[in-house]
């Protein structure tokens, strides 16, 4: 399998000449890559306006239902028409901040599944959590939750984020990612990748020392010389 290097700009640039500059620069930073699938998550206001033949594209979040009185939402086959073929699902930025429940993320899941987009489904333990030695009962309990009722992961890329490791430039060390990552093997056959302050100097060591998939990309992605390193140094 290719490997896989997702950009999660979040509410990042603020305006769409910000977006277009950037996502160009990304492009020509990764046109030469092989063997590596990049895939670009920004704000949906962009993404009808940020299109190139080596990239896909994905969204950082979608609602449950197809259609109807859901004022602010943005439904999977809007995003499958805007040009999607991924969608971030489960962020920790989302169950903190906007209090996404389990149960809201299966349904949005399902959902996204039914469409065919192929859903990046994020897990990871808080440092509360790690340091009273619940990580792996966390991990299976989001794991379990968030696919109930699915009975074929086809379709489903687990992004195992440590909270604690998201946003502080203090990434999980390798070791310790790759105990998780093969306990995360047990539980499911899909592909799994890892963030939390990825950048060039450490992206390799979770692809070839951890084993991990892909990279999920956080604050480097906004830098296209940095993403570009990331990109490069897996391909
Ligand atoms: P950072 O790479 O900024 O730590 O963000 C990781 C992340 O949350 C990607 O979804």
């Amino acid at each position: 399998m290719n490997k896989l290097v997702i950009a999660n700009w979040k509410c990042n640039p603020t305006t769409l000449k910000e977006a277009k500059k950037l996502f160009k620069s990304i492009v020509k930073e990764t046109k030469d890559t092989k063997n590596t699938e990049v895939v670009i998550c920004p704000p949906a206001i962009y993404l009808l306006s940020l299109k190139d033949k080596n990239i896909k594209m994905g969204g950082q979040d979608c609602f449950w239902e197809e259609r109807g009185a859901y004022t602010g939402e943005i439904s999977p086959k809007m995003l499958k028409d805007a040009g999607c073929s991924y969608v971030i699902l489960g962020h920790s930025e989302r169950r903190k901040i906007l209090d996404e429940t389990d149960e809201v993320i299966n349904k949005k899941i399902k959902a996204a599944l039914a469409v065919g987009l192929t859903v990046v489904f994020c897990i990871g333990e808080t440092v509360a959590e790690r340091m009273t030695g619940q990580t792996e009962q966390i991990l299976e309990n989001k794991l379990r939750a968030g696919l109930n009722g699915i009975i074929n992961p086809q379709g489903v890329i687990i992004a195992y984020e440590p909270v604690w490791a998201i946003g502080n430039g203090n990434p999980c060390d390798i070791g310790s990612s790759r105990e998780t990552l093969e306990f995360l093997r047990e539980k499911i056959n899909t592909p799994i990748i890892y963030g939390g302050s990825v950048d060039s100097q450490c992206a390799i060591s979770y692809i070839n020392e951890a084993g991990f998939d892909g990279l999920l990309v956080g604050a480097a992605s906004l830098l296209p010389e940095e993403f570009g390193m990331i990109v490069k140094t897996i391909s």
